[in-house]
């Protein structure tokens, strides 16, 4: 695979807006939110055990349905902008702790994203868990000339991206979010927004060139085998994946966390067992203290030819 320039420092301009605080090395403020962080996680898992044996086992497909009805429902584009005065999580990257708005790292996540397609160069790029479509309204505007597709759960979060992409223009918030220069704001229109469930697929085998997740395979715990199986089918060249996998997230209170909330639980080298091959892995991202997210690129095992984008949706 070529080499993708995800250079810190560019990454590091992009997330900065969002920062409203730094601390210095050894600050005892910053020491004291993350043992207060791993208490508090660590609470919550030794009462997480009863709380399943009564509502049994977390991120039941229907109940993530429903939560994401409400989410995506009551989401206003105003969130996306840098706000002290909105809710700051307390984030680490580069060793260094801040507190920053909730909206930074997808900011992140978004611009590696559009280096990544930059260099692969896929003629089809489908998303699996889209939300609001925020991260592929972004990139077709910045991608006119490839194929854009999304697939998402919740009615909410469909109907409300499909609202966006009828129409004319970027909503202002979003297209101040959006940390690169768009191309062609029309090609939005051209999505193909599709509502369902990651555990069936409604395409043929190898229909995109590059599959991508940003934090929803989190959410598919319940229905990781099935997901996973789907998006190396329907994978031609690579998946990316934006997700807190095992690897990062198996000790202390990211455990913790992990465990009470049912979260993604696979290691990167599973990924092998369904055909994909990791060929990028970034850990080096900003992450909440108590999530590390970073970047796995895979190579798929479909047939289609590098660039040619011959592989056409179902
Ligand atoms: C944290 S949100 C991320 C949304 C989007 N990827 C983004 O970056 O803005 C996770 C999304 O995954 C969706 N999701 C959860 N389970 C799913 C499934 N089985 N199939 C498709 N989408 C799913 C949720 O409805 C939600 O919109």
């Amino acid at each position: 695979m070529e080499a993708v320039d995800l250079a810190n420092e560019a990454l590091a301009e992009v997330y900065a807006p969002y920062v409203h605080r730094r601390f210095e090395a050894g600050d005892p403020e910053w020491a004291d939110r993350v043992a207060q962080a791993r208490r508090e996680w660590r609470r919550r898992r030794l009462t997480a055990g009863l709380k399943r044996l009564w509502r049994g086992p977390p991120r039941r497909p229907d109940r993530v349905k429903a939560s994401y009805e409400q989410i995506w429902g009551r989401f206003t584009f105003r969130e996306l902008l840098p706000d002290p005065g909105r809710k700051l999580y307390a984030v680490q990257w580069g060793g260094q702790g801040m507190l920053a708005n909730a909206w930074g790292v997808p900011r992140v996540h978004l611009f590696c994203l559009m280096r990544l397609i930059e260099t692969l160069r896929p003629a089809s790029v489908l998303e699996v868990g889209s939300g609001r479509g925020l991260n592929l309204l972004a990139l077709a505007a910045r991608f006119p000339d490839v194929r854009f597709a999304g697939i998402e759960l919740s009615e909410r979060g469909c109907e409300a991206a499909r609202a966006v992409a009828a129409q004319a223009a970027l909503p202002e918030e979003l297209a101040q979010f959006i940390p690169f220069e768009p191309r062609d704001v029309n090609a939005i229109r051209r999505i193909a927004f599709h509502g369902g469930s990651a555990a069936k697929l409604p395409f043929g085998p190898n229909a995109f060139d590059l599959v991508f997740t940003r934090q929803a395979l989190e959410q598919m715990e319940a229905i990781r085998g099935a997901a996973l199986s789907e998006i190396a089918r329907v994978a031609a060249r690579y998946t990316v994946m934006f997700e807190a996998f095992r690897d990062w997230n198996d000790t202390g209170m990211k455990r913790d966390r992990a465990a009470v909330t049912g979260y993604f639980r696979a290691r990167i080298a599973d990924l092998r067992a369904y055909g994909l091959e990791p060929v990028l892995v970034k850990a080096d991202l900003p992450h909440k203290i108590y999530m590390q997210v970073g970047l796995v690129v895979s190579q798929a095992a479909g047939g289609c030819a590098p660039g040619e984008g011959t592989c056409d949706a179902a």
